[in-house]
């Protein structure tokens, strides 16, 4: 590593500070580059929980493939509180990283750290979920969010026979987290498929939570994504519409999370076998993997983390050696201030079907990890 940088790093903040306003965001690759190619550098990776499966293994997985590429890597979590991540990122950004990779937790609670970054020359990518309202965000690296919804939507269609049954069945829908922008994507992309099936009579929804439109998905959100309000708010559902002879048919969950509270719900309330409902997730968490196995969620949707990793570490070395970063959309995220140039990966459907070519081969789990 060299040594110049390792000074540098070490530094005092106040004499960090002083450095720092003589940056522009005129950095030049040699600023970045180490004694070996881009090594040296420092990049903040600033995640917005562990309590989720799928942050932990990504958060993980993004330092070590940086460290193996020679950069050097502060990665926090933020438990899921804003102000937590609002420090830490300060944090990071008085060390000086040449890049900060953002995983946010409320995705419009960021543009004044973020503009401190930016005027400091630090290069900002949104991981996963995009970062709203600020012009501070350089990149934003993700799985196609709408597509996500859709084969939620499409799975339902195909396991209920929509297109050849009358019906009705009872649907329950649930959204993600309101504050989190990737939530109405998702919410839309399902939303888009199954609307024509809820107008014609064969979706019916006993509670009553039916969003009235699209826009109105933070109606049924539920907030941090918690697996224990999902549950609270599914036994509720149960309790007040559903009985021994009114079952429910079908939920849509917008990931893992909100799958497992949902289960656990219908377990309490004495659902299983063939009554079990047709459950969607996302994220391929393990528990989930498991419950696919054994009958108790129908799918969900794969993203891969190592392949979101590589994209953005890709991203993230192309920014530190001063090379044009690889986009492949530049039209459909428009955070409110700017259309964020970003990268979209594709998600995949995993079900009782394919779990294990898709999880399993793939070594993504062993084999023993999801009961199979
Ligand atoms: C979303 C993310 C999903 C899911 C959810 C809960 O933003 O795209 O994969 O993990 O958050 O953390």
């Amino acid at each position: 590593m060299n040594l110049t940088r390792r000074t540098f790093v070490a530094g005092s903040a106040a004499v960090l500070a002083g450095t720092l306003t003589a940056c522009t965001a005129e950095r030049t690759a040699d600023y970045y580059r180490g004694a070996n190619g881009g090594d040296g550098a420092l990049i903040g990776v600033s995640m917005p929980t562990k309590n989720l499966e799928r942050w932990s293994r990504d958060g993980e997985n993004l330092k070590s493939l940086l460290e193996d590429l020679g950069y050097v890597v502060e990665l926090q979590f933020a438990d899921n509180k804003v102000e937590q991540q609002n420090s830490q990122i300060q944090t990071m950004i008085n060390k000086s990283p040449a890049v900060i990779v953002v995983g946010s937790i409320d995705g419009s609670a960021l543009g004044p750290v973020l503009e401190t970054a930016s005027g400091l020359g630090i290069k900002v990518i949104a991981y996963d979920r995009l970062i709203r309202d600020t012009k501070a965000v350089d990149y934003y690296v993700t799985f196609d969010n709408y597509n996500v919804g859709a084969l939620q939507g499409r799975y339902i269609v195909d396991a209920l026979d929509l297109d050849h049954t009358a019906g009705p069945f009872n649907f329950e829908p649930f959204a993600g987290s309101p504050d989190d922008n990737n939530a109405r994507f998702f919410f839309a992309g399902a939303w888009d498929v199954l609307t024509p099936y809820i107008s014609s009579g064969k979706l019916v929804c006993p509670s009553g939570k039916l969003p009235a439109s699209v826009d109105d998905w933070q109606s049924i959100g539920i907030q941090a994504w918690s697996n224990t309000t999902a549950q609270a708010e599914m036994e509720n559902r149960l309790n007040s519409f559903y009985s021994a002879t009114t079952r429910v048919d079908v939920v849509l969950c917008p990931n893992d999370a909100i799958a497992l509270g949902v289960g656990q719900a219908l377990d309490s309330a004495g659902y299983g076998g063939s009554d079990w409902p047709v459950l969607t997730g996302q994220d391929a968490d393990q528990a989930n993997v498991a419950n696919i196995v054994n009958g108790k969620q129908s799918m969900t949707v794969f993203k891969d983390t190592r392949a979101l990793g590589e994209r953005c570490v890709t991203m993230v070395d192309q920014i530190a050696q001063g090379r044009d970063v690889e986009v492949n959309d530049t039209a459909s995220y428009d955070n409110g201030a700017l259309v964020v140039p970003s990268y979209l990966l594709d998600p995949v459907t995993v079900d009782a079907g394919n779990v294990r070519q898709i999880l399993v081969d793939s070594e993504y789990y062993t084999a023993e990890e999801v009961g199979l």
